[in-house]
């Protein structure tokens, strides 16, 4: 099922090939994907790109701002009624404007009350600490912490820490 999700001069949509260009540029750009493990970006390709938008279960998400992309999200569903969610916003302009908040709560609406997941959950890197802070401002709740759990690209251990949203809290603090 295509998405579009549009709140005043914010668009959440399915991303297509035609975007694979921006895509294929963001993903192989080490500075946008070092939170990620990958400091010196993924090394893929437009036709790999292309392949990945139309896995199964991989729901890639472009956010526009004013009609210009800054960034993707992702989707893709684990287990019974829960989800696993993922944002990017890749132009750093953009960042720290409020926009993920309403880019996260626009997603986490239409998951919960539109596709009736029960719980939605995600991780992210324990230095990431504005990424933490925009979690659990929405009301997403700390889980385990993977204390020096993987390796990064260079070799360099990280560690990882766990969150998870329920939908009837959700529902009750809207926010
Ligand atoms: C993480 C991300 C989605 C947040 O979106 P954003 O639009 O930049 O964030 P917002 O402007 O909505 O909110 C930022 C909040 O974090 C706070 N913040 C900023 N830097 C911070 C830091 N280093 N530590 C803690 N809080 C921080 C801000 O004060 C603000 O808090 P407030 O809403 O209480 O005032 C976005 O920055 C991003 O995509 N970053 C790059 C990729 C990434 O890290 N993705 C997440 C990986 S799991």
């Amino acid at each position: 099922m295509d998405l579009f999700l549009q709140k005043d001069n914010l668009l959440i949509r399915t991303a297509t090939p035609d975007d694979a260009p921006i895509l294929c540029r963001w993903w192989n750009d080490g500075n946008i994907m070092a939170h990620a493990g990958f400091p010196k970006g993924i090394g893929t390709t437009i036709p790999a790109v292309i392949d990945n938008l139309a896995a199964d279960n991989n729901h890639v998400l472009m956010l526009e701002i004013d009609a210009e992309p800054v960034g993707e999200m992702n989707y893709r569903s684990v287990g019974e009624n829960a989800v696993e969610i993922g944002i990017k916003i890749c132009n750093p302009a953009q960042q720290g404007k409020g926009y993920g908040t309403d880019f996260l709560k626009m997603l986490i609406e239409f998951l919960f009350l539109q596709m009736g997941y029960q719980k939605i959950i995600l991780d992210t890197n324990l230095k990431n600490t504005r990424a933490q802070h925009v979690y659990e401002n929405i009301g997403f709740r700390k889980g385990a912490v993977h204390l020096d759990s993987w390796k990064d690209q260079l070799g360099e251990w990280q560690s990882s820490v766990d969150y998870h949203l329920a939908r009837e809290e959700y529902l009750i603090t809207p926010g």
